[in-house]
């Protein structure tokens, strides 16, 4: 496995572009399932698991070419198969994503159950309760989830009991060739949710509403292929502005969308950062320690929980003491343990964190743990004076593209090292 051995202590200076977001290309990738035709996407993020949904993709039997990393081409019409096998869907739960579309399109399928992770059990019971009420019949048969609708979907009032992200991309995709209109009340109103619904009114489904939390879909007969584009990675651009900020720097990220980020960008705002924006670009930097500032996660648009661990690193090191209150996920402090190894003075209960600043963190040897709480290691790294160690930094690859060269492009002294298997240390063999 692979470690990211970073030099801290070195304000970061300069200017990256983002990437194309993870999180809308995954569903815009199932969403080929639906087309009629080839679609081209552009801007496709370089990670790990768009890799895993492709080779999801090819399995099932669509023709999958690049023209280059980030442009390619999908053309579903040969897919035949309408399964999502374990030894996939184990190495990333959104491979769920193509639920909805092989049942809108084969009348039926089987995928297996998505296991828990890191942050949380990760259930995936409203999206199959959609599936229901649009008239499919669910069963559980050796962990695989199967559902058939061997005469298609049907219309239907879906009510959401709360908010979830790829249950409403799901289930959105589903109605667009189903028999009637489905209404999601209660929907997700993630940026990611919207480049879905403008990305399928492209190729010919009829939705409206997408980005309020009620969203209208009117089945239609068919989709046709078409150019898809995936919008910035808000998530990879905020971390990239909190490493200029934690490391006393002054980063710009272009290509990215400051509308997306709106309430990270207050808070940073309201910790004493300053923030400059245009139409495709977001400057941020400052020139005092910041000030802590509590926040909470909720769905788009409250605080972004794929933000909560980054913020929290910058809360490290802020004068003052700040509640951080995880509102989505169970388990999402995996951080907190690695961050006090670092100097960090974090208190957990129940769901809050109460971080009391400090002045410096220290470097350390440290583990990730899950995608985002290996982004706030990076952070802390970067400010810390020394040399941080980070290992399994697979969870990093998951969804930040070149995140070394991008960050040695602002100025960090940050490199990947193979994690050789002896560490140097002989482990005593205990004879029973
Ligand atoms: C999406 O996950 C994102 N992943 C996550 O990003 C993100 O953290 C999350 O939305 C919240 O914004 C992708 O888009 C691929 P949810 P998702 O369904 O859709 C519960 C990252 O770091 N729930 O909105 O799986 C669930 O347990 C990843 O990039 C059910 O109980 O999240 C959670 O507590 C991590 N039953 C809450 O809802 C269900 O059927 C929100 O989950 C579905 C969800």
């Amino acid at each position: 496995m692979d470690q990211i051995v970073i030099q801290g202590g070195r304000a970061l200076h300069g200017c990256i572009e983002s990437s194309g977001a993870k999180n809308a290309a995954l569903p815009l990738l199932a969403a080929s399932i639906l087309a009629d035709g080839p679609v081209v996407y552009h801007r496709i993020p370089h990670l790990m698991d768009i890799t895993t949904m492709m080779t999801l993709l090819s399995w099932q039997g669509s023709d999958i070419t690049y023209d280059d990393q980030h442009r390619l081409h999908i053309d579903s019409r040969p897919a035949s198969k309408p399964q999502a096998p374990y030894e996939l869907v184990k190495t990333m739960r959104a491979s769920s994503l193509v639920l909805g579309p092989l049942v809108a399109r084969f009348g039926r399928a089987r995928v297996s159950l998505p296991g828990g992770c890191a942050i949380g059990a990760r259930p995936i019971d409203l999206h199959l309760m959609g599936l229901e009420r649009m008239g499919a019949v669910v069963r559980m048969e050796h962990g695989d989830v199967v559902v058939e609708a061997p005469q298609g979907l049907l219309g239907a009032q879906i009510d959401f009991p709360q908010v979830t992200v790829t249950g409403t991309e799901n289930l959105m995709m589903a109605a667009v060739l189903a028999k009637g209109t489905t209404i999601l009340e209660n929907a997700a109103r993630e940026p990611e949710v919207v480049n879905l619904a403008d990305a399928l009114r492209q190729l010919g489904a009829d939705i409206e509403g997408d980005g309020s939390s009620r969203v209208v879909v009117r089945g239609v007969e068919r989709i046709s292929g078409g150019d898809i584009h995936v919008i910035a990675d808000r998530i990879e651009t905020a971390t990239y502005l909190a490493a200029g900020l934690i490391t006393g720097g002054d980063v710009t990220v272009t290509d990215t969308d400051p509308t997306l980020l709106e309430t990270f960008l207050e808070k940073i705002v309201e910790a004493g950062g300053n923030v400059e924006c245009d139409e495709h670009r977001i400057r941020c930097y400052t020139s005092n320690r910041l000030r802590a500032c509590d926040i909470q996660t909720a769905p788009h648009p409250g605080f972004p929980t794929d933000l909560q661990a980054q913020f929290m690193a910058l809360m490290c090191i802020a004068e003052g003491n700040s509640v951080i209150a995880e509102t989505i996920f169970e388990n999402r402090f995996m951080h907190v343990q690695e961050l006090c190894r670092m100097g960090a003075d974090i208190h957990l209960d129940g769901h809050l964190a109460t971080v009391h600043g400090v002045k410096k963190l220290s470097a350390a040897q440290v583990m990730a743990t899950d995608l985002r709480a290996s982004a706030s290691l990076v952070l802390a790294g970067l400010a810390a004076t020394g040399e941080t160690t980070i290992s399994r930094v697979y969870h990093i690859d998951r969804g930040y593209e070149r995140i070394e060269e991008k960050l040695g492009k602002l100025g960090a002294c940050i490199e990947r090292r193979h994690e050789n298997s002896d560490s140097g240390i002989r482990g005593v063999m205990l004879y029973a």
